[in-house]
């Protein structure tokens, strides 16, 4: 047989879906286990916006889109992003499609030529290391250490610059850490930016989520010239509970934006004519229900927090928005917990869902080794026993 793609090999499979296929299926066994791995909200898609979807098939929306989306969606992903960003596109700088995750690959094909290096800070969101491989492209990983409230600095970033950078990927809030940069923060990084000329892929997905009252700064607001370097990632999945309908959006300066949806054409042709009726009432349609989802995570947030720190050998920095936190194990490397010497973040979720029957993920995916990522996107029953449980598990019960 003759060879396979080299590229395609090599992707590796998420890590986050792994973890959640193994709880799924222990599920399915019969055993009482509980998820803190998954990445999407455990509230049902708001009853206006299913709605949405229902009439759009009654009224026979069921054919082909124009391959960047309707203009009816596009229009309210510029009314949206006006109303909460501060920044205005037009309907032609805006390109849809089957979610966020596949418009930070369009980007990433709108920018990359082989060789060329992408700025990742880490901890990043792990399927940026892999998109970043499948277009030809290399990840320049860049660390942010717990003491830096896992934040890219100007400075490194300036350091990890070569004369092959083309982009940096930036996450705000982040996955897996849930931390959010201040529009200070954001500002030093975009001077850099604009001395190198970078493109900058902001995914900006959990903008909605941000708590103790944060205001939130989108990149592509940090002025007219960093705008027209930024290609903005966003959708519905997050902020409508939505994740299954698969819509997200982009916003570009109208080259990029043309040359992202020529790939949409080519490659799946146009977004679900269905889901973008319904994305289009959910972001012009009333918000409110964005702002019960965001109260109810900040309170499991808090609840998370306060218990972890409790936790002798375990603790956590406050995340700011998202709905992940990601908890410090370096106290029990080296430790044996249930006859298993905890040696890694790995081993540490394997035996915690061996023996504690609770799935989280191991940072090392995210570059974050001795750490590991809870997401409360979940009941709050579920996160107190799970923290009942991590409480049993560490005392060897
Ligand atoms: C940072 C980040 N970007 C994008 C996505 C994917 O969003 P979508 O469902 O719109 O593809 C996720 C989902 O977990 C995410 O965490």
């Amino acid at each position: 047989m003759k060879e396979l793609s080299r590229i395609a090999e090599a992707v590796q499979a998420s890590t986050t879906m792994a973890i959640d296929a193994m709880f799924k299926q222990m599920k399915a066994d019969g055993i009482d286990v509980i998820g803190f791995g998954a990445g999407e909200p455990d509230f049902n898609t708001p009853d206006n916006i299913k709605q949405a979807g229902i009439e759009a098939i009654e009224h026979n929306v069921t054919r082909y889109t124009p391959a960047a989306g309707t203009v009816e969606l596009r229009q309210a992903v510029c009314h949206r992003m006006k109303e909460d960003c501060g920044v205005e596109y037009k309907p032609s700088q805006v390109v849809i499609s089957s979610g966020a995750k596949h418009l930070v690959y369009l980007a990433l094909r709108a920018l990359v030529n082989p060789g060329d290096e992408i700025i990742l800070p880490a901890p990043y969101w792990v399927s940026y290391i892999e998109l970043i491989r499948m277009v030809g492209a290399e990840p320049v990983v860049v660390h942010a250490t717990e003491a830096e409230q896992f934040k890219l600095t100007p400075e490194k970033l300036e350091a990890a610059i070569t004369p092959r950078t083309k982009a940096l990927m930036i996450n705000n809030p982040s996955n897996p850490t849930g931390m959010m940069y201040s529009r200070e923060e954001l500002e030093a990084i975009a001077a850099v930016c604009l001395k190198h000329e970078l493109y900058v892929i902001a995914d900006e997905i959990y903008y909605r989520l941000a708590y103790d009252g944060l205001k939130f700064t989108s990149f592509a607001a940090l002025g007219p010239e960093m705008r027209e370097l930024t290609i903005l990632v966003n959708g519905v999945s997050k902020s409508y509970a939505m994740t299954g309908w698969r819509i997200g959006y982009a916003c570009a300066n109208e080259k990029i934006a043309k040359i992202m949806a020529n790939y949409v054409s080519h490659s799946t042709g146009s977004p679900v004519a269905i889901s973008q009726k319904a994305a289009a009432v959910a972001l012009s349609g009333p918000q409110d229900q964005v702002d019960v989802m965001c109260k109810a995570f900040e309170e499991r947030r808090d609840y998370f927090v306060k218990r972890v720190n409790a936790i002798p050998g375990v603790s956590c920095i406050k995340p700011e928005g998202a709905f992940y936190a990601m908890m410090n194990l370096e106290q029990l490397i080296g430790k044996t917990i249930h006859g298993v010497e905890i040696t890694n973040d790995d081993v540490f979720a394997d035996a915690f869902l061996k023996y504690g029957l609770v799935a989280v993920v191991p940072g090392s995916g995210f570059g974050a080794p001795n750490f590991v990522r809870w997401s409360y996107a979940t009941s709050m029953e579920n996160i107190k026993e799970g923290l009942d449980r991590l409480e049993r598990f560490l005392a060897g019960e």
